[in-house]
Parts: C-alpha cells; structure tokens; sequence
C-alpha cells in the first residue's frame, strides 16, 4: 500500500534527472526490411541470459526503427567506441535520412539484414524472441545469433555527454 503510494509520487522529470547520474554504455540498433535500414542510438539495452545467449532493447514506439524491428523480428547492438561518438550523434537525430546516418562508418548485413557495424566494442544480431509494451516503448528480447567483439575505450552517456570509458 504503502510502496504504491510512494510510486505515484515519483514525477517523470524527478525520475530523468536521477537516470542522467547514471551512466551507461552507448549503442546503435539497427534493423532492415528489403532496401530499408535505420536505426537509433539507445542507452536502454541489456544482457538478459547468457543460456541462451539473450539481449533486451527498449525502445520508443515513435522510433523509427521501432516498426522496423516489429516488421523484421530482427535487430542488432552495436556498442560504439569513442571514435564512433559521431555515429550516435547522428543515429540520435531526430528523423535524418537514414543513409545519412550509414554514411559514416563500415556497415554489413548480419543473416537477419540488420546492419552491423565493423570495429565497435561488440556487436550482436538477435532475432526477436518476445515483444513487451511498456508505457510509451517497446521492449523487444532477443536471442543472439551472430557476435563479434573488439577493444577500445567504450562509448558511455552520463549527465547529457558522450563521454570515454578506457579499455584499462
Ligand atoms: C544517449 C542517448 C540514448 C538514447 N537512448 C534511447 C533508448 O534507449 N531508446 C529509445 O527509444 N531512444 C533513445 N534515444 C533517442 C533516440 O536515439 C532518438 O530519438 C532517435 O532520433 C530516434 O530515431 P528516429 O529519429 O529515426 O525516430 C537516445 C538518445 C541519446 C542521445
């Protein structure tokens, strides 16, 4: 009783401002159907099992990439370096062509289509095994099938920058 009473306290602002302390790894999501391809930078993804290898990526409804990987029921991560902070930049502009986005970078079809990106600090394809709706997002679980990982100082967000996570 009490805990539902504290949730409904807890303002949306309130709650942005706390996640903004938090930081996290910075990936692209990417996912096509026929000629399309798209794809948007995403803080919001996890590791969800090991056995079987299964990541989850939650991504808003208005995304559009969003329909893509509904259409498709394929995605892939792509956990950016440093050097590819320009590539979340663009991947995070709101509605810019999506070859303008490919333009930069070493793109290939992954088995599914989706497009991964060479030299990042990993890079996982997933076919969608489950969809959750949560609040304004889709939360799409996926079962890895196709890797490959890399070294460099990672890509991290916190407090509204890009900033660099060294290797050690
Ligand atoms: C650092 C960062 C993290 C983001 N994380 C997410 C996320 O986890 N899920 C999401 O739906 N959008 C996220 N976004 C927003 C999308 O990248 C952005 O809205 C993008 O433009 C959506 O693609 P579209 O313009 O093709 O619709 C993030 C943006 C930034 C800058």
């Amino acid at each position: 009783m009490q805990l539902d009473a504290q949730i409904d306290t807890i303002a949306p602002e309130e709650f942005r401002l706390a996640m903004r302390k938090v930081a996290s790894p910075v990936a692209v999501i990417t996912a096509r159907t026929g000629t399309t391809r798209n794809g948007l930078t995403a803080t919001a993804v996890c590791s969800a099992t090991a056995d079987p290898p299964t990541l989850l990526v939650c991504i808003n409804r208005g995304a559009t990439a969003e329909q893509l990987i509904t259409d498709s029921g394929a995605f892939a991560v792509n956990f950016l370096t440093e050097e590819q902070a320009n590539i979340a930049r663009l991947f995070s502009t709101s509605k810019l062509d999506p070859e303008a986005r490919f333009a930069e970078g070493h793109w290939l079809a992954g088995g599914t289509g989706a497009p991964m990106l060479a030299n990042t600090v990993a890079s996982f394809e997933c076919r969608v095994v489950q969809t959750v709706p949560c609040g304004t997002h889709s939360i799409f679980i996926g079962q890895v099938t196709a890797l490959h990982s890399g070294d460099g100082p990672m890509l991290m967000y916190r407090d509204g920058y890009f900033r660099r996570l060294a290797a050690d």
